[in-house]
């Protein structure tokens, strides 16, 4: 049994088999087959934090597999009123056959699948988004048709995207260029991981210069969950690194840019940019719904009934 809370957590055999079965099953819902491959299974979605793409895109993808979603407030649960999550986990694992849950820190869901005995999925957590940066590698691979050739410029905020794509990039063999103000770096654990597992992995502070080879250019808010608290001072922090036409003149001709959304206007890209000619970001979103069902079917050991 497999939990996904790190893309760390995956092969490299294993990531490219979830994005080719990503990849079939697109194909299957726009030719509207019927994939009830997770026929009577459930999957519980506890969240501690508000969401509208995982939310929607796990459960459709859970009624689209002919399975079941239950969406599960973290404040309706027992868990809010201080209900162990050991105890939780033990107890959800005897209902359903897979979690998926979004947690303000990673050690609780750490915790969740310590106990748990059915899969356990990350649906972010203040170190990581796995989730996401699976479906923002099937975007890439749909614009760009390959990783080795592509550089991806991550502009912003050294977060829980910006490190989950540091081991993509690391696994996938792609060249990534962090450029983040000081004290906003990734994870240097996740950095040193993605070293180790021989990452192309670039630092340049000056947005400008991190722009000019770069294929794919990816940026995320200034403030995510949590930080509210830290919002002026990132603000300021940042301000030098908005995704704008004039950041874009400096790279590529043909760059695509990337958000994983909800984008906040004005900040770190502006109206222009996504609306713009390079934003490919909405078909990244409809991609997380894609990914996900490969996702399950993968952790259910589902993905042979597939082909
Ligand atoms: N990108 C993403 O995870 O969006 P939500 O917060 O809406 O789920
Ligand atoms: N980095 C953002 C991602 C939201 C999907 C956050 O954690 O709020």
């Amino acid at each position: 049994m497999k939990h996904l809370l790190s893309i760390a957590d995956l092969e490299k055999e294993e990531l490219f088999e979830i994005l080719k079965l990503a990849e079939k099953l697109k194909e299957e819902r726009y030719k509207g087959v019927v994939t009830d491959y997770l026929k009577n299974k459930s999957l519980a979605m506890i969240f501690e934090l508000p969401s509208t793409r995982t939310r929607v895109s796990f459960e459709v993808a859970m009624t689209d597999l002919g399975g079941h979603a239950l969406y599960l407030g973290w404040d309706e649960l027992q868990l809010g009123r201080g209900e162990p999550i050991k105890d939780t986990a033990r107890v959800l694992s005897r209902y359903v056959h897979a979690v998926m849950m979004r947690v303000r820190d990673h050690s609780t869901v750490e915790e969740f699948a310590k106990y748990s005995t059915v899969p356990v999925i990350n649906g972010l957590s203040n170190l990581e988004h796995p989730c996401q940066v699976i479906a923002d590698l099937l975007t890439i691979y749909e614009y760009r048709g390959d990783f080795k050739d592509v550089t991806l410029a991550w502009v912003g905020d050294g977060n829980n995207v910006c490190n989950s794509m540091i081991l993509a990039a690391a696994l996938t063999g792609m060249k990534m260029i962090v450029s983040t103000p000081e004290n906003y770096d990734p994870n240097p654990e996740i950095v040193k991981k993605a070293k180790e597992m021989g990452g192309k992995l670039q630092f340049v502070r000056d947005p400008k210069e991190a722009v000019k080879e770069a294929d794919v250019i990816y940026t995320d808010v200034w403030t995510s969950m949590g930080q509210e608290a830290e919002k002026e001072a990132r603000m300021a922090a940042f301000q030098p690194y908005q995704v704008s036409d004039e950041l874009l003149k400096l790279s590529k001709d043909d760059v695509v840019v990337m958000h994983c959304m909800p984008a906040h206007r004005g900040e770190e890209i502006t109206d222009e940019v996504i609306e713009g000619k390079h934003s490919i970001i909405f078909d990244q979103a409809e991609n997380r719904l894609h990914a996900q069902k490969a996702i399950l079917l993968k952790l259910l050991g589902k993905e042979n009934e597939v082909y």
